[in-house]
């Protein structure tokens, strides 16, 4: 399992030695991707408006580099205001499959202080179910810090 506030760590040293807002964001990315074997894409997408614009990620390459809110799983958690996690993509109709392989996947949202939303963490697994509260609360951490970049 990952450590939220290990990965926290790693980027407030990260930050104290000068590292910019973007340098910070593809290290979360890379610090969780590295975190558990069952996590195969993991990437985040900054809200612009009303479009998620995605950033830097780690997998197979995606042609969904933008996804509108309300479309998607993305696109829906920040429409709903929610993490989602989903323990099978197959099961819902507004999936948008990035990988013909991916069976589940989870949404974390990046808020600032105030709770304004300012993008996600999202994350697809091969592995049905890959996504427990454990995960969910550890990205939780790392989310948190990060929207405060913003
Ligand atoms: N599966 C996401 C789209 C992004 S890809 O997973 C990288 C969705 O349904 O919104």
């Amino acid at each position: 399992m990952i450590s939220g506030t290990a990965i926290v760590e790693r980027l407030e040293a990260l930050r104290a030695s000068g590292a910019d807002r973007d340098a910070l964001l593809a290290e979360a990315v890379r610090l969780i991707e590295a975190g558990r074997a069952e996590y195969d894409w993991v990437g985040v997408y900054l809200l612009e408006g009303d479009v998620l614009v995605l950033g830097d990620y780690i997998g197979e390459e995606t042609e969904h580099t933008r996804i509108a809110v309300g479309d998607g799983v993305c696109g829906t958690a920040v429409a709903e205001d929610r993490n989602l996690n989903i323990p099978d993509v197959r099961a819902i109709e507004n999936h948008i499959a990035c990988s013909i392989g991916t069976r589940s996947e989870i949404v974390v949202l990046m808020r600032r202080g105030d709770g304004t939303v300012v993008g996600q963490l999202d994350l697809d697994s091969d592995t049905p179910a890959a996504f427990g509260e454990a995960d969910e609360a550890e990205l939780e951490i790392v989310a948190s810090w990060l929207g405060r970049l913003f």
